[in-house]
């Protein structure tokens, strides 16, 4: 009796944790790769079919329809004598000396393709989604080498924005790493040095705002301190902020040799971020990946930063917009305790204010040696999220749904290493696991992905394939009432006329009350179904068993979230599973008397049983050998369940 209490206690721990529902997917609408691609990137429009990733000396560009992918590869090669030099130089670097494309981005109608080119990069412009041309364009082009890394390796980040592309370098031995103004009609720009500590860059995002001049970018990174000791944590997570609209400041520079102006961002401000429960020890430090979701120009919204530790976990914090850009605007500057003259120093400005005056001066001088800001930015709620822990995240982007209550709710499609996706409901309330989808024959780890809104795709890659999703998956949830309601997804709504649960139309009329869903709270009283479900009773599929064998009966688990049981003639005897998985087995343990009557597996979930499957074992009343016996019992589990899945 004890093991079995002690069962009960676990499943309630783990159930919040654990995604409702999995789901194994093989939609026809992927795409293999020839050879292993283990660095991608994507570049994705919203609205488009259109998915153009980036891997070793190629550029392809896929078109998903609901039945296939097509491809187009258009071949990237290095130049040769790229590669002789870069073998040439550096042994261990050798599988990286080929040109890997890094980046694929969208800067102003121009589609700019740049990779390593083994260790001296170039850029090519995408013509007709067809050729890879020269770089040309009347705006200002910064060297390729400022665009990509010469090396898969070091991480880069490139943001187009306001007609202009943003590029983050990654630190890596004998390089600083740094945020540029690469490309595009606006003055090329770079951060000082003395701003950035071994930045390893982790994202980026543009934070709307409805006045123009106040349009920022956040970049996300974590910077490392080399002379850290062995007892000391050398990763420290931090967001840097930059405004797109602020005036240059050229000056003098002096002790050079000629005259020569220096262009500078007067505008670079950072801040620290925490992710972990309160001031404990278990912080995560290095931040691995982040994610922003804004609603169209207010200044609102959630961050979402992937976390690692020391010994490799993963978790996501949650961050509000609005704590962040409250921090930005008030807090002091760390080491720098004079009060401000004239505007506070890092604010993004109007571009007529008097460019140059005394006090911008003096402000440029305050941020280029104090930019960081002493508050802390800490994740709502304190802690990270209540997700899996033997799940490792490796990738995620996140959407804002309108759902049918006329609220925005956030929904994180979370890859793993193993190739699974979860998709997770965050509320105010903390986090609800959706479901899980397999999507891959091969296991390997979820490298990239990209969401499109609009026309409600999800695309995720692995060095072996690409996949497309549907966001709105409400075919899957079952027909009844209950299960829609139950499956907690803001994208789909039971359709009270037609009694299906269906993706929320767009344009969707929310007065009308034709759809309902319950987000908040895992509760179906809106179906008003209880007393129909109590009847509702499965006709016994009939088993003959030989005396003396050992059967084992199957009960299919649909929602990890409920709890299974078998019962006996009509509940005289319950039975937990002898175990579960994607099965709830009903086994001969000690005092289980799996003889003649009719077995029926019951799901309690929300308050409710229902009953799922029903056995009537008849005994035939032959003896049979002991070592057929035990073959036949297995043989008839698997007869089951093929019955029932099919
Ligand atoms: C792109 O397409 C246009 C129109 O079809 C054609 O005139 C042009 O030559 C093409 N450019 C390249 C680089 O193929
Ligand atoms: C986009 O390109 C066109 C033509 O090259 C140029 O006239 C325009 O100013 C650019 N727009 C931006 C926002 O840079
Ligand atoms: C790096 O760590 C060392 C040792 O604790 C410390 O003295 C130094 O100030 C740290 N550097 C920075 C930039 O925090
Ligand atoms: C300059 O800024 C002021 C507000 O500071 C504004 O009223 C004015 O319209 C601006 N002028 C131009 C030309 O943008
Ligand atoms: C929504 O439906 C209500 C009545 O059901 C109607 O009065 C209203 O005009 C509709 N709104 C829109 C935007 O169609
Ligand atoms: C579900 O919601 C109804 C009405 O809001 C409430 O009466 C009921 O107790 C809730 N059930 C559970 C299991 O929380
Ligand atoms: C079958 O029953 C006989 C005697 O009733 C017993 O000795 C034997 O171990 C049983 N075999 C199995 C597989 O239970």
């Amino acid at each position: 009796m004890n093991s079995f209490i002690l069962l009960s206690l676990f499943a309630t721990v783990i159930v919040g944790k654990s995604p409702r529902l999995k789901f194994v997917v093989h939609e026809p609408s992927r795409f293999h790769f020839n050879k292993p691609e283990n660095y991608i990137s994507m570049y994705h429009q919203e609205g488009s079919d259109t998915l153009y990733l980036g891997g070793q000396a190629m550029v392809y560009v896929l078109t998903f329809t609901n039945r296939g992918v097509r491809d187009l590869q258009i071949a990237a090669a290095s130049d040769q004598t790229a590669i002789d030099t870069c073998k040439a130089k550096a042994a261990p670097l050798e599988l990286e000396c080929d040109n890997f494309i890094t980046v694929i981005q969208k800067v102003n109608d121009t589609i700019v393709v740049c990779g390593t080119n083994a260790g001296s990069p170039r850029c090519w412009m995408l013509v007709n989604d067809t050729v890879l041309t020269d770089v040309q364009g009347n705006g200002q082009i910064a060297s390729a080498s400022d665009i990509s890394p010469p090396y898969p390796s070091q991480r880069s980040i490139s943001l187009p924005a306001d007609g202009s592309l943003y590029s983050a370098m990654s630190s890596v031995a004998g390089h600083a790493g740094s945020i540029r103004r690469t490309f595009g009609s606006q003055k090329l720009l770079k951060t000082e040095n003395v701003w950035l500590l071994n930045p390893q860059f982790a994202g980026a995002a543009i934070i709307p705002s409805s006045q123009k001049f106040k349009e920022e970018i956040y970049f996300f990174f974590s910077e490392i301190n080399k002379t850290a000791r062995v007892d000391e944590e050398p990763y420290r997570a931090r967001i840097g902020r930059i405004c797109t609209w602020f005036y240059v400041i050229s000056r003098w520079m002096k002790g050079a040799s000629k005259p020569c102006w220096q262009t500078q961002w007067t505008t670079f401000m950072k801040a620290r971020v925490m992710c972990g429960a309160g001031t404990t020890q278990q912080q995560y430090n290095n931040m691995k990946q982040a994610v922003v979701l804004t609603a169209q120009d207010k200044r609102a919204g959630v961050m979402y930063g992937l976390f690692s530790n020391a010994w490799g976990r993963t978790v996501i914090c949650a961050y509000s917009i609005e704590d962040i850009d409250q921090a930005f605007s008030t807090s002091k500057l760390r080491g720098y305790s004079s009060p401000f003259i004239g505007t506070r120093p890092g604010m993004c400005v109007r571009k007529n204010s008097s460019v140059g005056g005394p006090n911008e001066i003096k402000n440029l001088g305050v941020i280029r040696y104090h930019p960081e800001i002493e508050d802390v930015i800490r994740p709502v709620g304190v802690a990270p999220l209540d997700l899996p822990t033997d799940d490792q995240i490796t990738h995620t982007v996140a959407d804002i749904v309108l759902a049918v209550n006329d609220e925005h709710y956030s929904v994180l499609y979370l890859g793993t290493d193993q190739g699974k996706i979860l998709k997770v409901l965050h509320t105010s309330e903390g986090v609800f696991i959706i479901s899980q989808y397999s999507l891959f024959r091969n296991e390997g780890p979820v490298l990239n992905m990209a969401i499109d809104s609009q026309k409600g795709h999800l695309y995720v890659g692995t060095a072996m394939e690409v996949q497309r999703l549907q966001l709105a998956d409400c075919g899957r949830y079952g027909d009844t009432c209950r299960e829609c309601i139950l499956s907690r997804d803001p994208y789909c709504g039971w359709d009270r006329a037609r009694r299906k649960c269906i993706a929320i139309p767009p344009g969707y009329n929310v007065t009308t009350g034709a759809l309902i869903q319950n987000l908040d709270h895992s509760n179906s009283s809106v179906c008003g179904e209880a007393a129909a479900l109590k009847q509702r009773r499965t006709s016994p599929r009939e088993v003959v068993v030989q005396s003396n064998t050992s059967i084992f009966l199957p009960c299919p688990v649909r929602s990890f979230h409920a709890t299974y049981r078998w019962e006996k003639d009509n509940c005289i005897k319950n039975y937990p599973c002898l175990f579960s998985g994607d099965f709830c087995v009903l086994g001969p343990v000690v005092d289980t008397p799996l003889k003649e009557g009719v077995f029926r597996c019951m799901a309690t979930e929300d308050g409710f049983k229902v009953e799922v499957i029903s056995f009537r074992l008849v005994n035939n009343g032959r003896l049979l050998a002991a070592s057929l016996a035990s073959t036949l019992g297995l043989s008839i589990l698997l007869a089951v369940s093929t019955l029932w899945l099919h």
